[in-house]
């Protein structure tokens, strides 16, 4: 909840403003405006620029989460794009709403539960990660219609200009989207239409090569002229449906013109005070986040020494990934008891089992199952204006370039989120994630994600962030939402050294760097297996300070994105 001093005295336009005129006229009731500015970050530099030139279009927040998340559909193609889905969490400050718009892709009408599996029930892992049958239906033309019909001040077709100009003219590539096509080379390979649109003669391009994408230009200007029914109807859904049934997939016609996004209500939830918003179902992040923040707001981190610090964190984590395996699912299709997994009560039972000396191996937990693991791509963009309209947005097509498929014709990469859901018992999905029947398949069904656009708040600061990182992007907000409650800058948020544990396997992973020599000593001397990992992550956080009226906003170091601040033209 904002101070009703600061809400009083928001866009007041008076750039050499004193408080003690502050304090004067919201006595005598007189306004004066402030510069309207706004804080955007994101993965990638013309995926920033895209939202602020909507801003200065006379685009609102709202206008500009189109604009970035189209850009990023063509400027980071390996992370999202229009077939794939996402959360978009939006706050405005007109009617203090907080509404997340739920584009998850969803399960096939033909989907069943054991279309991974063998004769043996074995998971047939390569059908869920590669190609057709991996892919789910898009939502995420869908997400950005909504969210620019509803929500937005300006046209469809003005908010994805940018992006049709980036497709248009193309962009150079950068090490990161070369590093992420090598990693997906072989797959992207076995598709012709992909390997034209991104590979040279099959081999990753050179850095500074230009990419244009002349279908998705064209895909991009009938959703700009035709809104939802552009993509699924008429002539692009023939195209998907043609392209994947080929390919040995099963969407049909109907499944496209069934898709629908929902607009659901947050979590919400507190830790030392700080309000907690984030994605609801078929998130597992905000219920994750909650319950681990829960189950911590009972020990005193502040005081222990690093070690004990980091275990008991792991030791919260541990807890809080069970329970997503043991329950989560889409609530739309079976019961989960959300009420009681963020129920502080229910996180001081979990905090009984808290040992300083020891680690609790979690095959002492119920539900207990053996499984391998795997990982990695997906994308986020913070905004905020100094009104403290905001938006969160995780938007995935999972791993790098999905399924490995593009719709001919189309420029549309398909998502492989099939794999999210869980294909086989005691079988980890790409990020060793397990579940059971919770995340089971079944037709129109959406599968469980972990992805956590999240807002934090507190009597002076607002904080918006998120980042990808498949299983590890709750772990990484976790410990995000524990520097912001240290009091640290989003500059700090974003560099936090990482470390994670999600239940099975039981192991910490950790970054490079991201634990001292004394620490993993430390930790081993509790009990804890450790696994060194990559640098993980690309968070990207902006924060509005109530107090001082002042945006700041940052880009994780390990990606290739750009954080910025600017005051909008009006
Ligand atoms: O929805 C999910 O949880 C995953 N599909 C997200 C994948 C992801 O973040 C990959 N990024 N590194």
């Amino acid at each position: 909840m904002l101070s009703s001093f600061w809400k009083q005295n928001k866009r007041i336009k008076n750039a050499g403003i004193s408080c003690l005129l502050l304090v004067l006229f919201s006595i005598t009731g007189c306004s004066i405006k402030q510069p309207r500015q706004a804080a955007i970050a994101s993965a990638h530099p013309l995926a920033t620029q895209a939202g602020f030139e909507i801003l200065h279009q006379g685009g609102n927040v709202f206008d500009a989460a189109v604009a970035v998340s189209a850009a990023l559909a063509v400027v980071e193609p390996s992370g999202s794009g229009l077939g794939g889905g996402g959360f978009w969490l939006l706050h405005r400050e007109s009617d203090e709403l907080d509404i997340m718009i739920d584009g998850r892709e969803k399960a096939p009408l033909a989907a069943h539960k054991d279309m991974f599996l063998d004769a043996s029930g074995e998971a047939k892992k390569q059908l869920s990660l590669n190609g057709a049958l991996a892919a789910g239906i898009p939502g995420m033309p869908a997400g950005l219609v909504h969210l620019s019909e509803k929500y937005g001040k300006l046209p469809l077709a003005t908010s994805l200009q940018p992006a049709i100009r980036y497709a248009e003219q193309g962009f150079k590539i950068d090490t990161r989207h070369q590093k992420l096509l090598g990693m997906r080379s072989a797959v992207l390979n076995q598709h012709p239409e992909t390997a034209a649109i991104f590979l040279d003669k099959g081999r990753v391009p050179e850095k500074g090569s230009i990419l244009r994408q002349t279908d998705l230009v064209k895909t991009l200007k009938i959703i700009a002229a035709q809104g939802k029914a552009g993509f699924y109807a008429g002539l692009i859904a023939d195209k998907l449906v043609i392209a994947v049934q080929q390919g040995g997939g099963i969407w049909t016609l109907d499944d496209l013109h069934h898709y629908q996004i929902v607009e659901r209500t947050p979590v919400t939830g507190s830790y030392q005070g700080i309000k907690v918003t984030s994605a609801a179902l078929p998130s597992s992040g905000g219920i994750v986040l909650l319950e681990a923040l829960n189950i911590l707001e009972t020990v005193d981190l502040a005081t222990m020494d690093s070690i004990t610090r980091k275990h008991m964190i792991v030791e919260a984590m541990r807890h809080a990934y069970h329970d997503r395996a043991l329950y989560l699912g889409d609530a739309d299709f079976i019961d989960v008891p959300v009420e009681r997994l963020i129920n502080k009560q229910y996180a001081y039972g979990l905090a009984t089992t808290l040992r300083t000396d020891q680690a609790l191996p979690s095959e002492y937990l119920t539900g207990h199952t053996q499984a391998k693991q795997g990982g990695r791509n997906t994308t986020h963009f913070s905004i905020i204006d100094n009104e403290g309209n905001r938006v969160a947005a995780t938007l995935s097509i999972n791993f790098p370039f999905g399924a490995g498929l593009v719709a001919e014709g189309t420029g549309v990469v398909l998502n492989n989120e099939m794999d999210d859901f869980v294909s086989a018992k005691d079988s980890g999905n790409g990020y060793g994630l397990v579940g059971g029947d919770a995340n089971a398949i079944a037709p129109e069904k959406r599968m469980l994600s972990s992805m956590t656009p999240t807002f934090l708040e507190d009597s002076e600061r607002i904080a918006v962030l998120g980042t990808p990182g498949g299983s590890r992007i709750i772990s990484m907000v976790l410990l995000a939402t524990l520097d912001f409650a240290a009091g640290y800058s989003p500059e700090s948020w974003v560099k936090v050294k990482r470390f994670h544990h999600q239940y099975i396997p039981d192991q910490i992973l950790y970054e490079k760097a991201g634990l001292t020599s004394e620490e993993i000593n430390g930790l081993q001397a509790l009990g804890h297996q450790l696994k060194q990992y990559y640098n993980y992550g690309n968070m990207q956080a902006v924060q509005l300070n109530k107090a001082t009226d002042s945006l700041s906003a940052a880009s994780d170091h390990r990606g290739e994105g750009l954080a910025s601040v600017q005051r909008i033209n009006e």
